[in-house]
């Protein structure tokens, strides 16, 4: 069995930012609302004439050059966004973007736990032998689906990429992983396409391409989050043969401060432990959890050789949990 190990990290975000006071004068809302309820106080906004390739390549080309390898040494580069330049997707373009000429490229969704899908789609490419060199990218912008009219929602939200480079490796660091959906509640969370129908001929009438806003019910969702997180989380634990004591970084998806602290709160992870950007960047979707690991591998927090819990949960419903040493 081969083994697998992330040997680079990257981030990038757009420069346009929008704190909660700023955002006050766009919605009825305030910063004490948004910052004591979720922990943001701002986030960064790309500019409908940025790409969310161009940022995604950002971020890889900051984690390619962290591992040392060149893209001509890419074999497989995953994209993971629920919001693609082009529903078709946008992985390819990052390809020719990297210059990573001899890579295959594609999109996957998975919303907010598509990062921790991708870590375990990449595995499997690098465990069976198929490949060795895999940049996996989280990136969303959300900005462009929300409606910013909706007070409720608009708040949450930010825009930004995160990337890894896995190896293969002699010694193995990725120790266990769990990951699940259920679509029975797939209603809570939703970016749905809105049927509009565009008579053909009698008897033929086929969609017209629309989507609706992100509509969510936060409560159901705040609920699914704790109960589900900490479950899938002991599931990767026990696949790693590992206990929660050997937890040293909590990486969640940054979804809601309450969130992390819950989920800490439930598996007596010490709050110290928690990993949180939040503050900086809202809730970047797919980006949040490779966005927040690179933050704390710059800033040398993470030490060579921590184990780090990750987890991803969002719509679908979908959830899942890496256990890696870094
Ligand atoms: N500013 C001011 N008031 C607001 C705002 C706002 N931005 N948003 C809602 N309110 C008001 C509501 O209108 C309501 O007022 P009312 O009682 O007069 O009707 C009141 O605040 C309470 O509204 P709720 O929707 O019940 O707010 P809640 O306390 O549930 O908090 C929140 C909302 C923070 C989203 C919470 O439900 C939550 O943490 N949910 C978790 C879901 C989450 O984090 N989703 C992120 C995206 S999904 C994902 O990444 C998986």
């Amino acid at each position: 069995n081969l083994g697998v190990a992330i040997t680079g990290s990257g981030s990038a975000a757009p420069s346009t930012c929008l704190d909660n006071e700023t955002l006050s004068q766009l919605v009825e809302t305030s910063d004490e609302w948004i910052a004591s309820r979720t922990g943001i106080r701002q986030r960064r906004l790309a500019q409908a004439s940025e790409s969310l390739s161009a940022i995604a390549t950002s971020a890889a080309k900051e984690a390619i050059a962290m591992a040392g390898i060149s893209p001509l040494d890419v074999d497989l580069i995953i994209l993971a966004t629920s919001t693609s330049d082009d529903l078709f997707g946008s992985a390819c373009q990052i390809q020719t973007q990297l210059g990573a000429i001899n890579a295959v490229a594609f999109d996957l969704t998975a919303a907010c736990s598509g990062f921790i899908f991708g870590l375990v789609t990449a595995a499997q490419y690098i465990r069976t032998g198929v490949y060795q060199n895999v940049v996996l990218i989280g990136a969303d912008v959300l900005s462009r689906w929300v409606d910013w009219q909706d007070r409720r929602t608009c708040v949450l939200f930010g825009d930004g990429a995160g990337a890894v480079v896995l190896q293969a490796h002699q010694s193995d660091r990725l120790l266990g992983f769990e990951i699940r959906s259920d679509g029975t509640q797939n209603s809570s969370l939703n970016l749905s396409y809105s049927p509009q129908s565009q008579q053909l001929m009698p008897g033929v009438a086929v969609g017209k391409g629309n989507f609706q806003p992100i509509t969510m019910n936060g409560k159901e969702i705040y609920r699914f989050a704790v109960q589900k997180v900490p479950e899938v989380i002991d599931k990767a634990l026990f696949r790693a043969n590992l206990s929660v004591d050997a937890i040293d970084w909590l990486l969640l998806h940054q979804a809601n401060q309450r969130i992390l602290d819950a989920v800490a709160d439930r598996m007596n992870i010490p709050s110290h432990k928690i990993i949180s950007n939040l503050a900086k960047y809202g809730n970047t979707s797919a980006a949040s959890i490779p966005l927040a690991l690179d933050d704390v591998v710059r800033t040398g927090q993470i030490k060579n050789g921590d184990i780090i819990a990750a987890s991803g949960f969002g719509a679908g419903l979908t959830w899942g949990a890496v256990i890696f040493q870094w």
